[in-house]
């Protein structure tokens, strides 16, 4: 059912009535959603005009060609009374796009993707886009020199799909900023032989006339960059922990040293559930490729995404982003400390509890670093620059700047907090200013000089 309505009939109804006078505009009276989300560090990246509530996406890739056709079908909001609206999407040819199954002009500029509506739809109203694209999807990128979006991996090996900070437009039109959430369907087609993996639960899974098509789902709630359809020729594994379906995909090359990493990650869910509260979603897993020289692993949601077999530390790492990234996500990427520096606290406590190096002691080990180490080169709550997001600052410094809230508040207190904080944000949106008021609000302490020294002074903190 779709609610929309046609506010230029309203329109024209009230003129012929007398009642907007003779000058009356037969066009839509709403106006265009804006062409970003407004977040400074990425001004282009997400919409603005419109929720997406549901992305049905419907794919189908040949490794050997690198080619990918595919649909995608967005049912949306209107946050505002809406002429038109953009998409993010870099790349690939748009073939046709309808609202509410009718063909509309669209156009291209840049990353986005411009479509205009015959009629206004209003502000809460329901409507749903559908798009037929297609071609060779290729990575952006970014100011840091990584890459991401969709990567094809060297011959007909599959491809490593990651979307931080903005390569989910490289396979999909989006509303691509993390303030946005969504769930998902994601279908895959892929020749017999390969696997398609996304988010979520395997819904479905079917092979015939040489090819394999894999229908995934996601319930929760997930920003696009978090979205995945990695394709491999995978040794997939599918178990059951407790009421957890667990699914891993490794490539063969790297199954030696993945095996015994991954048979660890049930224990890590239960270990972070004990110190984060409930594990978020309805599913894990994880999705190993065979190509280092992409050089980082990526939280996607439910399963995250490594480019090599992982070690334990990174699998704690990515496992803890499932609270602090999937579940509880940024509204704006200067608050990226909220991920990185929580995710490399549990990397660091697992080490503790495993017999290395204290927390304390880490401190004190990072501290003595010199004013000079790249350490201490942006304050972690505000990075300022693109180029800086994936820094050692947003990691190493965000990580410090929690053991000194723990050592402010004890023990007792900081695990209030850091469970609060998944429970309150579960399945939504959370900002570093929250955070700062929970701290204060279970703590009982004024901690603005803590927080001001830790996240926001630039250089190395006078004392620890
Ligand atoms: N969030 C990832 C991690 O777990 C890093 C993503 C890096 N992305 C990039 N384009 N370099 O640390
Ligand atoms: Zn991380």
């Amino acid at each position: 059912m779709t609610n929309r309505l046609f506010l230029t009939t309203a329109a024209t109804v009230l003129a012929v009535s007398g009642l907007l006078g003779a000058a009356a505009p037969a066009t839509p009276v709403g106006t265009k959603g804006a062409a970003g989300a407004g977040d400074p560090l990425l001004p282009l990246s997400g919409d603005g005009g419109l929720h997406v509530r549901h992305y049905a996406l419907t794919l189908a890739y040949q490794p050997a060609t690198q080619h990918l056709e595919a649909t995608a079908v967005l049912s949306a909001t209107a946050t505002q009374d809406l002429s038109g609206f953009d998409l993010d999407l870099a790349g690939l040819d748009v073939r046709h796009v309808t609202v509410d199954g009718e063909a509309v002009p669209f156009s291209r500029d840049g990353q986005k993707l411009q479509i205009s509506l015959a009629d206004t739809v209003a502000d809460g109203a329901d409507f749903t886009v559908a798009v037929d694209y297609g071609g060779t999807p290729h990575p952006v990128i970014d100011t840091d020199g990584t890459s991401d979006g969709w990567t094809a991996l060297p011959g007909d090996q599959g491809a490593f799909v990651a979307g931080e900070p903005q390569g989910a437009m490289t396979w999909f039109p989006c509303n691509g900023h993390p303030s946005d959430k969504s769930t998902y369907d994601v279908t895959v087609t892929v020749p017999q032989g390969y696997t398609a993996v996304s988010n979520g639960v395997l819904r479905t899974q079917h092979t015939a006339a040489g090819h394999s098509t894999f229908h995934w789902h996601e319930t929760a709630p997930m920003a696009a960059y978090l979205a995945t359809a990695s394709v491999g020729r995978f040794d997939v594994r599918q178990y059951w922990s407790g009421r957890l379906p667990v699914y891993t995909a490794v490539d063969p090359a790297e199954k030696n040293d993945a095996d015994g990493v991954l048979a660890r990650l049930p224990a890590v869910i239960a270990w972070e559930s004990s110190l984060f509260g409930p594990y978020p979603f309805d599913a894990a897993g994880a999705i190993v490729m065979h190509d280092k020289a992409i050089g980082y692993a990526l939280e996607t949601q439910t399963r995250p995404l490594y480019d090599e077999a992982p070690d334990m530390d990174t699998l704690v790492h990515e496992t803890a982003h499932q609270w602090f990234g999937d579940s509880v996500t940024i509204t704006q990427w200067k608050d990226i400390w909220l991920n990185e520096g929580f995710a490399t606290y549990a990397e660091w406590m697992w080490d503790a509890a495993h017999g290395g190096t204290g927390l304390h002691a880490r401190l004190a080990q990072l501290y003595a670093r010199p004013a000079t180490d790249q350490l201490w080169a942006y304050p972690p709550g505000d990075p300022g620059q693109l180029s800086r997001l994936f820094g050692v600052p947003s990691y190493a410094r965000g990580a410090m700047a929690l053991q000194e809230l723990r050592e402010a508040v004890g023990d007792q207190a900081f695990f209030g907090i850091l469970k609060q904080w998944t429970a309150a944000h579960r399945h939504g949106h959370g900002t570093t200013a929250q955070f700062e008021a929970l701290s204060a609000g279970v703590s009982g302490k004024n901690l603005d000089a803590l927080f001001a020294t830790w996240l926001y002074s630039a250089g190395k903190p006078t004392k620890m």
